[in-house]
């Protein structure tokens, strides 16, 4: 990707976290202090997605900067990494009153601004914390404790993305078992971000039309075509 192109998404990203910052699509922003839209690189290969802001993000309007944040930054610091180099962001980006879980209505509310953002960025790999992300972004209704740590492949933003789901660092910080597992499973981020991406799934207009061409009536061999009044064909 050119450096005109990133600048031209950074831009864009820009003007997106203007609109979340006075978004009104759902009735958090009336008990919200402060919209929280994400921070990081905005070129970033590598993208978190958590649950929702707690109380501390709620002030700062920055994403993970409680005690669940200060974990995250020591797993990433484990596998060579600072949050210089990732995009954190969540699913809701208004904090839910006393930390209760999303509401379908406020996921659905919010969800275009996190699509928008994995359109923007454009990352290699995206890391979903806990059941929220790991559901909305996998489209599945597993949940977490089955698949975390195994990698999915799906389009995000109109790109294929290695999809990585993990335990949420609060879970982690409550029990040092899922703490363990988490360490673990950050562990294999790097080999994830060296792999190849597959090639985008063909869209379903895409299919159709293969599979049209293919019905159709093989063209006749060159030799016969002079039966079929060709130029020379008589
Ligand atoms: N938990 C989240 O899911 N997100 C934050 O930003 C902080 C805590």
């Amino acid at each position: 990707m050119s450096a005109t192109d990133a600048a031209a998404r950074r831009e864009e990203l820009v003007a997106l976290y203007k609109e979340v910052s006075k978004c009104t699509k759902c009735p958090l922003h009336e008990t919200r202090t402060k919209a929280v839209f994400g921070a990081g690189n905005a070129d970033a290969d590598l993208m978190f997605v958590g649950e929702a802001p707690g109380a501390e993000e709620d002030r700062q309007g920055l994403p993970f900067v409680g005690r669940a944040g200060q974990l995250l930054n020591e797993l990433l610091v484990e596998i060579g990494l600072s949050r210089e180099d990732v995009f954190i962001c969540n699913v809701l980006k208004s904090r839910p009153p006393n930390n209760r879980d999303p509401q379908p209505t406020e996921i659905a509310a919010c969800e275009p601004y996190l699509f928008e953002q994995v359109r923007l960025i454009e990352p290699r790999v995206v890391c979903t914390l806990g059941n929220f992300a790991t559901k909305l972004l996998t489209g599945n209704q597993t949940g977490i404790t089955r698949v975390r740590g195994t990698p999915q492949t799906h389009e995000l933003g109109g790109r294929p993305v290695h999809l990585l789901p993990l335990f949420h660092p609060a879970a982690a910080l409550r029990t040092p078992a899922v703490k363990e597992q988490l360490r673990g499973d950050f562990a294999t981020i790097p080999a994830l971000l060296a792999q190849a991406l597959p090639e985008p799934m063909p869209s379903a207009a895409e299919i159709a039309a293969e599979t049209a061409v293919e019905d159709e009536e093989p063209p006749p061999p060159a030799d016969q075509l002079g039966f079929f009044g060709g130029p020379d064909g008589g």
